[in-house]
């Protein structure tokens, strides 16, 4: 077991700190004052190489790990949360099925896309099917050399900038009989009937739109529909897979924020003097700022760890490990960060307040804490999800199927 980064690894994080210190973090408070889309940061992004690392040399891209990505998208993270959310959906979710699940063409397309800039949507979530995700009613039907698509989505990130969509349907055959979840490519703006709706007043990550699309009567080529690896049957469970790079992602974003929350605080609180001296030297913050090190300590081994399990992408169990760990602590790390401002953590002018909504997200987008909870004690049970709407089902067949041999005994 090896906990250092390799040569090239060091490389790559040092590099993408020198960004972030030196152009990133400088527009943050910008972007969320803006909630405008940082154009001038996906650019510098690309131009470093920070679009589209996970795609293999192949298809033009530079072929890194998800481990590799996460060092990038931690630095963004700790300069500005929207960056690093951006990082998060060029390397990895959509991008990342598609380079595993996909066409050739399907990979050339999208890489062509994201190499340029692009931030694919991800588009899963519905009004009435949020954490009951394959509960979506969204539905692509078979019309010969096509597949119509109708739904709702809502919580779009990027809706309205993203041009690549990965869109989540019930797949229906030319007689109407259902057969599965399967994803669909669209490009916003060649694609009629792909419709950016309204956009979500978020309380936090403001330069990035959240907003529902809708898909009416939205004609893909069939050869867009990206095949799942077992098929639409199993469609669900192999798109879900493919988001655990999503999930690690999230995390990381989560991480990045608390760790640059965690560096103002200590800064802040060497230099701020009260009765005589610097507050540093006070038991009571030093115990909190203890606190947030061990925290972040944790929660960085446990994101490292997800991003480099699994194959082709991140173990489901440790992905949900360290985002519960790691959005549970930029909560509580960030709100300590702030205390530690005293009033000046309150004030806008200054970044804690913004690192405080920023962080909030991440137990919610992206499979809420419970959902992941849930994940984690179906794995570590060995349980079908008891808390689902058919989980005691399949939890009662399991446990009758585990009685039978006994009983013929
Ligand atoms: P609900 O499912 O209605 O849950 C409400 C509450 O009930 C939550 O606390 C939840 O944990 C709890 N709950 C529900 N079921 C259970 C259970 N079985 N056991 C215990 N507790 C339960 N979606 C996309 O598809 N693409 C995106 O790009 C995207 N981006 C997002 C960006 C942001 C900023 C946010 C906030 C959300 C985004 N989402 C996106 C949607 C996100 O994935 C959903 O919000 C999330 O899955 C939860 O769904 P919901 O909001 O409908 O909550
Ligand atoms: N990784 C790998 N496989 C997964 C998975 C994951 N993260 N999540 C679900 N699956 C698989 C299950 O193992 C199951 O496989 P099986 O058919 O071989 O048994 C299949 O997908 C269906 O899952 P199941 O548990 O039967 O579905 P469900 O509807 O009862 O619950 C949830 C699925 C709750 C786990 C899932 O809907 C979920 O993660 N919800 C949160 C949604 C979310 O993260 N949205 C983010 C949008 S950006």
């Amino acid at each position: 077991m090896d906990f250092a980064l390799s040569d090239p690894q060091q490389r790559l994080k040092d590099r993408a700190r020198e960004l972030a210190q030196s152009e990133i973090a400088g527009r943050a408070a910008m972007v969320d004052r803006d909630e405008a889309y940082p154009w001038d940061n996906v650019k510098a992004l690309v131009d470093a190489g920070f679009f589209g690392m996970t795609i293999p040399t192949a298809f033009g891209g530079p072929g890194h790990s998800y481990l590799d990505a996460v060092l990038v998208i931690e630095q963004m993270a700790q300069a500005c949360g929207v960056t690093g959310r951006i990082a998060v959906e060029a390397n990895m979710g959509a991008i990342g099925a598609i380079m595993e699940y996909g066409t050739d063409a399907q990979r050339a397309l999208a890489a062509e896309l994201v190499l340029a800039g692009d931030k694919p949507a991800i588009c899963i979530t519905e009004p009435e099917a949020g954490s009951a995700a394959s509960e979506m009613t969204t539905r692509a039907d078979r019309r010969g050399d096509s597949y119509v698509i109708n739904g709702r989505k809502h919580w779009i990130t990027g809706g309205g900038v993203s041009r690549l969509h990965l869109v989540f349907a019930r797949v229906f055959d030319e007689d109407g009989a259902e057969l599965g979840i399967g994803g669909f490519i669209a490009v916003r703006d060649e694609t009629p009937g792909l419709e950016i709706g309204a956009r979500e007043p978020t309380m936090g990550l403001r330069g990035i739109p959240e907003t529902v699309i809708d898909f009416k009567d939205m004609e893909v080529p069939a050869d867009m529909a990206v095949m799942p690896p077992r098929g639409f049957g199993k469609g669900f469970a192999d798109l879900m897979n493919a988001y655990n790079a999503q999930r690690v992602g999230a995390a990381t974003v989560a991480l990045g924020i608390a760790e640059g929350a965690y560096a103002h605080a200590l800064a802040y609180a060497k230099d701020r003097e009260q009765f005589g001296r610097p507050i540093a030297e006070f038991q009571g913050l030093q115990w909190m700022l203890a606190d947030m090190s061990v925290g972040l300590a944790a929660a960085r081994m446990l994101v490292y760890r997800a991003a480099a399990s699994g194959a082709p992408y991140p173990d489901p169990l440790l992905a949900a490990q360290a985002k519960i760990m790691a959005s549970d602590t930029a909560i509580r790390v960030t709100n300590d960060a702030l205390q530690v401002f005293g009033a000046r953590g309150y004030s806008r002018d200054w970044p804690l307040e913004r690192m405080v909504r920023d962080a909030r997200m991440f137990t919610i987008g992206g499979g809420t804490a419970q959902i992941l909870r849930t994940v984690v004690a179906s794995r570590i049970l060995d349980m079908k999800l008891p808390q689902t709407r058919d989980g005691h089902l399949r939890l009662a067949e399991k446990e009758k199927a585990a009685a039978k041999p006994r009983a013929a005994e």
